[in-house]
């Protein structure tokens, strides 16, 4: 059986309609009758709650948001499908990802590290920004960001998902990071300037010094920390290291990459005030 967490996710959701006619389970924290594939209660929260739904020779595709609790829950499932004899984890982790970086990466490092030594066989997917995440950014028309004037590369989710889908209905491959991108990398202005031309309206990028973004993001209301940290990573990413794009999804699904005019028509409501 391959067992789907975060199924109710971005990833997760487009994932559990790939899996349709597999022999294939959502695990979720609510009932969630559209999804494609039968459901079961459980909760990062109480790995035990994902344990119990494991069985010898299953895969495991293991995601969800981060909390302060992830890293603790997500080590707990890994070892509990250890346990259980589990014959592969696809895990979601994040470009860059590394132990003692900084937010999502480097909890995501110690998980993947984790992950690496669990002896159970692994593929983890270490994607860029997701496009998904566009909409809510470019609320009202303009998106501030400390990115700076470097391409930065996004990929779609449902790649992700496809990735995904490939490794768990294949025979299991060998361990292997697969660093996950969209097929071409746009400075922030040169995806307000797609964005623009899909929905017809002006779309614009204004970019922010550091310490301008830091207090901006205050001002949305996330804690001080955060807010400076995030603002860093923001003009690290932008600094060129995001640029690079690879053939990974293609390599892995036969299909390159969606391209942004492609998320762009099947996501134009999402951008409408
Ligand atoms: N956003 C980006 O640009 C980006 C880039 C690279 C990597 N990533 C990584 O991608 C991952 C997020 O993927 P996504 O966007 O597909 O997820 P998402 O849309 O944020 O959804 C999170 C999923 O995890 C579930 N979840 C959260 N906490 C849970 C818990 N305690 N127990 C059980 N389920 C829980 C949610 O369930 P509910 O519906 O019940 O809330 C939901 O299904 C994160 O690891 C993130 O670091 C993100």
């Amino acid at each position: 059986m391959i067992v789907v967490t975060g199924a109710t996710g971005n990833i997760g959701r487009a994932l559990a309609g790939r899996l349709r006619g597999h022999d294939a389970l959502a695990v979720v924290r609510r009932p969630a009758d559209d999804l494609g594939i039968p459901y079961k209660l459980a909760d990062f929260d109480r790995p035990e709650t994902i344990g119990e739904l494991l069985s010898p020779g299953d895969r495991l595709f293991l995601n969800s948001g981060i909390w302060p609790g992830f890293i603790d829950a997500h080590r707990a499932v890994i070892d509990l499908a250890a346990k259980a004899g589990v014959a592969q984890i696809v895990s979601v982790s994040v470009r860059d990802a590394a132990p003692g970086a900084k937010l999502g990466m480097g909890l995501h490092g110690v998980v993947d590290a984790h992950l690496r030594k669990s002896g159970v066989p692994w593929a983890i997917l270490q994607p860029s920004g997701f496009m998904q995440t566009l909409p809510r950014d470019f609320k009202g028309g303009t998106m501030y960001g400390s990115y700076g004037p470097a391409p930065v590369n996004y990929i779609d989710t449902r790649d992700i998902a496809d990735v995904a889908a490939t490794l768990l209905t294949s025979p299991v491959g060998p361990d292997r990071d697969h660093l996950l991108t969209g097929p071409e990398s746009l400075s922030h202005e040169g995806i307000a300037a797609e964005i623009g031309r899909a929905l017809g309206r002006p779309a614009r990028y204004v970019n922010l010094s550091v310490p301008e973004m830091a207090a901006h993001l205050e001002r949305q209301g996330i804690p001080q920390e955060f807010a400076g940290e995030l603002a860093e990573l923001q003009a690290r990413t932008g600094d060129g290291g995001w640029a690079a794009t690879t053939t990974v999804v293609k390599d892995v699904t036969g299909r390159p990459p969606r391209t942004w005019p492609t998320f762009l028509a099947d996501h134009t409501d999402a951008f409408m005030p």
